[in-house]
């Protein structure tokens, strides 16, 4: 055809660039309208139950049980009877079997297990597919791993385990708490009565189907769902050898104080408020993505969050306007959106904390911004936060607020930055941005926090301990350090 014949048309340039919506399908995720108790291998019916919500519009998704002590006792019983007639003296081997089962079976299902995951505690579909689940697979494939190498693991201590062990886990990586709390305990040869959050039961029990699909043996893992009187149930009963709690630090004492004098195990994961140190001579670009993935991650429902930003004070200016540029970048809507990068907050109790906090910065003084965001109308939402103009007295510099809230602080001198860091009572974790692989070092043997990131943030690995300082709790979960709670040692 000649240049000339060709039809003449009009290209549209398009002048409108709205944002068209990528949902990933519900559909992959069957969900029961009630559910009961995974006890000794069956479902065990729920006396009493309540609804379990999806935070994104607050559309009920199933009735659930509110576990009473008469039902934590059977679980209890049921594990017992478990660790007795043979999971505990199985050969290691035959027990990594069924760990490698589980981890397998988690990432044949992994769409369905993160659909779920965002739909019943809010998180963009983003992080639970490629972070909760990934990761979730990951420990059970690591301590399959170990099941078979414990004398290995431990030359001339002669490991055996421990018991039955109650683990009580909270809301914001429901299914990946569940993962590093049984895989170890399972590993060691415990077995376990889990008791999830209230308001994210629906992926440990879907979980429970993965267990019989693996065949694992029935009682070996058990679960009760229910509000913190199910978790307290747990802690009172005496037939459970160790106490294995993610939660908050007020509850985390609670226990700590009824398990005192009692002989029985406990480990506590407990709050933070890390703080996230900025030097002038990073990489400021990479350190924008690092702050920014360090609180809005999950909406900031994370203990190790960085949540207390240290800036060094050259570069005070030039961060904070990147940073806030950053901001109003980021997608805040529909969790299950493939695009979103910050979805809903958790609960409507959470919501309310978070609320009540940013009030009282602004209250005491700090200078608040947020990006111009459009919140749904349905549902729990908080735009992302910074607040600048920040002294270290204020209740936003030191009390967690486990939302997508960020405040910035300044600093001038190495010295003065590990003071600020250190000026808390939490200590779980913390982050270094500068060049100088000295000053990480130098930093790192002087901050007080379980794990310090360095020029990174929020980066986890099953091989990898993970644990407190001070109020952040104590005991090691991941790696060789986590084996270690669900055993004794003959010595
Ligand atoms: P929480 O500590 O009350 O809940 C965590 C788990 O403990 C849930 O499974 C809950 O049912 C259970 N629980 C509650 N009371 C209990 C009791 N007396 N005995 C035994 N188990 C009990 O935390 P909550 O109320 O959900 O959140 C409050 C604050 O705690 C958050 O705003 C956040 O600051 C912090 N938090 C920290 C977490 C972390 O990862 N370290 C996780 C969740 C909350
Ligand atoms: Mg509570």
């Amino acid at each position: 055809m000649a240049e000339l014949d060709k039809p003449q048309r009009e290209l549209a340039t398009p002048s409108d660039w709205t944002y068209a919506s990528a949902p990933e399908s519900r559909d992959v995720v069957r969900l029961a309208e009630r559910y009961g108790h995974f006890v000794g291998g069956d479902w065990l019916e729920a006396a009493e139950t309540y609804e379990t919500i999806a935070p994104r519009d607050e559309e009920t998704l199933a009735a659930v049980g509110q576990g009473t002590p008469a039902d934590v006792d059977r679980a209890v019983t049921a594990a017992r009877a478990a660790f007795d007639d043979g999971w505990s003296s199985l050969p290691g081997s035959v027990r990594a079997k069924y760990l490698f089962r589980i981890a397998r079976l988690l990432q044949e299902r992994s769409r369905e297990f993160a659909v779920l995951e965002s739909l019943n505690g809010g998180k963009p579909i983003k992080e639970s597919r490629d972070v909760d689940l990934p990761l979730a697979a990951a420990h059970f494939f690591y301590y399959a791993g170990w099941a078979d190498k414990l004398e290995y693991a431990f030359p001339n201590r002669r490991p055996r385990p421990v018991g039955v062990a109650g683990q009580i886990i909270p809301w914001n990586f429901p299914l990946l708490m569940l993962a590093w709390k049984i895989a170890p305990a399972l590993a060691c040869g415990n077995t376990v009565v889990l008791k999830p959050a209230e308001t994210t039961p629906l992926t440990a029990l879907l979980f429970c189907d993965v267990l019989r699909q693996a065949e694992l043996p029935p009682g070996v893992v058990n679960i009760v769902t229910g509000d913190g009187r199910t978790g307290a149930a747990l802690v009172e009963h005496d037939g459970v050898d160790k106490i294995a709690f993610t939660g908050s630090t007020e509850v985390g004492k609670a226990i700590q104080r009824r398990l005192a004098g009692t002989g029985r195990r406990l480990t506590l994961e407990l709050g933070g408020k890390a703080a996230n140190v900025v030097f002038d001579d990073c990489a400021l670009d990479q350190a924008i993505e690092g702050i920014v993935n360090g609180i809005y991650f999950n909406q900031g429902h994370v203990c190790c969050a960085g949540s207390r930003l240290l800036v060094q004070e050259s570069i005070y200016e030039p961060l904070v306007a990147k940073l806030e540029r950053r901001l109003a970048t980021l997608r805040v809507g529909d969790p299950l959106d493939k695009n979103t990068d910050v979805g809903a907050i958790n609960s409507a109790a959470q919501l309310a904390k978070i609320r009540e906090l940013v009030a009282s910065g602004e209250a005491e003084g700090a200078e608040i911004y947020q990006p111009p965001c459009v919140l749904p109308e349905q549902g729990y939402w908080f735009p992302p936060t910074v607040f600048t103009n920040v002294a270290q007295s204020y209740r936003i510099a030191q009390e967690e607020i486990f939302g997508p809230v960020l405040s910035v602080l300044t600093f001038r001198t190495p010295e003065e930055a590990v003071e600020k860091a250190n000026n808390t009572p939490y200590g779980l974790s913390a982050g270094v941005w500068t060049e100088k692989g000295s000053r990480i070092l130098w930093m790192a043997q002087r901050l007080r926090a379980g794990v310090v990131w360095a020029n990174t943030y929020n980066r986890f690995d099953p091989s990898s301990p993970f644990g407190g300082y001070k109020e952040s709790g104590f005991g090691r979960e991941g790696g060789l350090h986590g084996l270690e709670p669900y055993l004794e040692f003959e010595e």
